[in-house]
């Protein structure tokens, strides 16, 4: 890191996600480490990742740090389990700050939850095609079944607001019915665009333990925060939260107040590489 390790304490949080998803992520940091200050890059012109391929995810997930690196942040989050699947090695082997993804703490509390071991998993395409929850889970719990559905739709529900009503209930009975057909205990909400359908998944999966690695991943961030020294001290002002998207605002805005439960004060559109 060029900074002087003094000065690390007071730079923001830098977390990014493909749109609204990584507001989950954000949610858990407020809450667990209420002095931080936060910025949040939603890619949501370029959204969704799940169904690109790997090179592109990669190439958005570089942009992204970039961008969140320019604005001098001492650790980065990837609130996305498609960037953290596809990118987080890539990310991680050229920035000079440490970086936290979503799949190992949501994997680790979905071990730890599971009564029977039948764990099931929902994510996008990209996600789930790289197996990564199953050599996860299976390196903590060998006799662990996994059980792996890939849900694109969810993604796009979860953009537009619609995460309660007809077509959203539909959509997640459908889904989720090879699961709970083959008894699933648990089941592991691997995008973080799900837990905003949280009260209706609870609804279609009743009796199953349901994971979102929002808290996890925001313990994670406070150990290492911790481990580095380089967690933010009290200064008498509030830690501060600043929201940067690549597509139009207003949609962002909307679904960001209602989820996060604080109005979002500083909003911001950017471009981001060429094909933003
Ligand atoms: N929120 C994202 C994830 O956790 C990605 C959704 C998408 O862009 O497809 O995978």
């Amino acid at each position: 890191m060029n900074r002087p390790p003094e000065l690390l304490g007071h730079a923001p949080i830098g977390v990014f996600d493909s749109g609204v998803g990584g507001l989950t992520v954000v949610h858990a940091l407020r809450e667990r480490l209420p002095l931080e200050s936060i910025l949040y890059l939603g890619d949501t012109a370029r959204v969704p990742y799940g169904p690109k391929s790997p090179d592109t995810v990669r190439r958005y997930a570089g942009e992204a740090a970039d961008f969140l690196l320019a604005r001098d942040v001492k650790l980065i989050v990837i609130a996305c389990n498609t960037a953290t699947a596809r990118a987080a090695d890539d990310v991680a082997s050229r920035v000079p700050v440490p970086v936290v993804g979503v799949i190992e703490p949501g994997a680790t509390e979905a071990v730890r939850r599971s009564r029977g071991g039948r764990i099931g998993v929902i994510g996008t395409q990209g996600t789930i095609e790289s197996g990564i929850y199953e050599r996860v889970i299976r390196e903590l719990r060998p006799d662990a079944t996994v059980l792996s559905v890939p849900c694109p739709l969810f993604v796009a529900l979860a953009e537009e607001g619609w995460t309660r009503g007809d077509v959203a209930r539909l959509t997640a009975e459908r889904y989720l019915e090879p699961l709970l057909r083959r008894e699933i205990d648990t089941l592991v909400l691997g995008c973080t665009h799900y837990p905003l359908l949280k009260p209706l998944l609870t609804e279609v999966a009743a009796g199953v333990e349901l994971i979102d690695s929002a808290e996890a991943t925001a313990s994670v961030v406070a150990s290492t925060l911790a481990d580095l020294e380089i967690a933010a001290e009290p200064t008498g002002r509030p830690a501060t939260a600043r929201y940067f998207v690549t597509d139009d605002a207003r949609q962002f805005g909307a679904v960001a107040k209602r989820f996060l439960g604080e109005p979002v004060d500083s909003l911001e559109w950017v471009s981001l590489g060429a094909s933003a």
